[in-house]
């Protein structure tokens, strides 16, 4: 649902405007200083690009899921190391407080994520708990009016930035399921939380995971998301959702800027003759590209208008991101594949897109986690 026309279009227009003129600009800067520069960060403030999907009652600008996806299908054609900045507070790292927190959570924590002055960050994953998520270790004793939190959790997204961290961890100790599973706020300065070293990632320089470790951390119990035990899992599954169709989009966008680094390069790229774009084995590459890319755009929004229209999109966000992640897999192939060596050489765009593009077949969900949830629906008879 887009709500006023007018005002979503000058968004999108000043969206495009800062793709096109600061950020693809910078992105060779970005690769090289594994950062985004301070300015760069500071205009994503000002524009208020941290608090795109927080209600406007906390700061944010309230976008609809319609009117969140094309914004990031706008952004990501732009290298996706900006939208995953902002990605956190938008998405994972503060949806559980918008989707389930109470009222004093929300009004703690929600207007400084939008204004950006603090970096939300999700914290499930574990090193023996990634697909089975609900196998979860950290756990949370209870003490007094505090919990007690110690585990570790590992590949968080911007962890090293983070200011709160969303944290699941097992409140009934004697569960090994996702029942027993609690969703925590915990402040980044909490004695015994320590953030380990960034990964070394094999693409998306200038946005940084790391290990986020517990030890002995206390947490006041007013912190549980929703102020209710084991209800932690379905947060994060409702988290999952929405982050899931917004990746999809997220796909969508950079698989846009692939194809238009592969025209250009086709349109200027002079074999036997002529340009190579007027090979049909080229135009076939192109045209599979574009058809790809309008399918993937489609299913993400009519799930994102099912969302606005307050219906259920799990089958739906699975079967977007399932498609749009393999989908822009294949369409950087294509896209290094008309670059021929070039496209294989560090300083192309089209290499280090097709580097970055990998992990969306792998984070949220793997493509076999999305067929999983999409066949237990079929099976449901849903
Ligand atoms: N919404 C609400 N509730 C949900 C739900 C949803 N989408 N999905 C499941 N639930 C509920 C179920 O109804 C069930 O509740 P009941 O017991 O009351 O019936 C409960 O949650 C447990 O569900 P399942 O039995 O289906 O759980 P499971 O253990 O079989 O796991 C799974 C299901 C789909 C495999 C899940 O574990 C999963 O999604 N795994 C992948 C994890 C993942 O995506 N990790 C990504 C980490 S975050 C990340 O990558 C971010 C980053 O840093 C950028």
């Amino acid at each position: 649902m887009i709500r006023d026309p007018e005002s979503f279009s000058l968004l999108l227009d000043t969206v495009e405007r800062f793709v096109r003129d600061k950020l693809i600009p910078r992105e060779a800067e970005v690769t090289a200083a594994d950062a985004i520069p301070a300015d760069i960060l500071a205009e994503m403030r000002n524009m208020g690009l941290f608090g795109l999907t927080i209600p406007e009652k906390y700061g944010g600008l309230g976008l609809t899921s319609e009117e969140e996806v094309l914004t990031s299908m706008a952004l990501c054609r732009a290298s996706p190391v900006f939208r995953s900045r902002i990605g956190t507070n938008t998405g994972i790292g503060a949806q559980g407080i918008v989707i389930d927190g109470t009222e004093e959570q929300k009004s703690k924590y929600l207007p400084r994520l939008a204004s950006g002055e603090i970096t939300g960050s999700f914290a499930l994953t574990e090193p023996e708990a990634g697909s089975d998520a609900g196998a979860l270790r950290t756990t949370a004793r209870r003490d007094g009016d505090q919990y007690v939190l110690n585990g570790a959790k590992r590949y968080i997204t911007n962890a090293p930035q983070a200011g709160v961290f969303t944290v699941m961890a097992r409140t009934d100790l004697d569960s090994k399921d996702a029942k027993g599973v609690s969703a925590f706020l915990v402040d980044r300065n909490t004695q015994g939380l320590t953030v380990g070293k960034p990964d070394r990632k094999m693409g998306q320089s200038g946005s940084h995971t790391a290990d986020v470790v517990f030890d002995n951390v206390r947490v006041p119990a007013a912190n549980i998301i929703g102020g209710k035990e084991g209800m932690g899992f379905k947060t994060a599954m409702k988290v999952l959702d929405k982050a899931r169709l917004n990746i999809a989009a997220v796909c969508v966008g950079a698989a846009g800027r692939l194809l238009d680094e592969a025209l250009a390069y086709a349109r200027e790229r002079k074999q036997f003759g002529q340009p190579i774009a007027e090979f049909q084995l080229i135009q076939a590459m192109l045209a599979d590209s574009k058809a790809e890319i309008f399918a993937a755009r489609s299913m993400v929004l009519e799930a994102a208008r099912k969302r606005d229209g307050g219906e259920a999109i799990t089958l739906e966000a699975s079967c977007a991101k399932l498609f749009a992640s393999e989908m822009v897999g294949r369409v950087a192939d294509r896209a290094v594949q008309i670059h021929g060596g070039a496209g294989y050489m560090q300083d192309s765009a089209v290499e280090r897109l097709y580097r970055d593009v990998r992990l969306f077949r792998l984070f949220e969900g793997t493509s076999q986690i999305q067929q999983l949830v999409i066949a237990r629906h079929l099976l449901k008879g849903n």
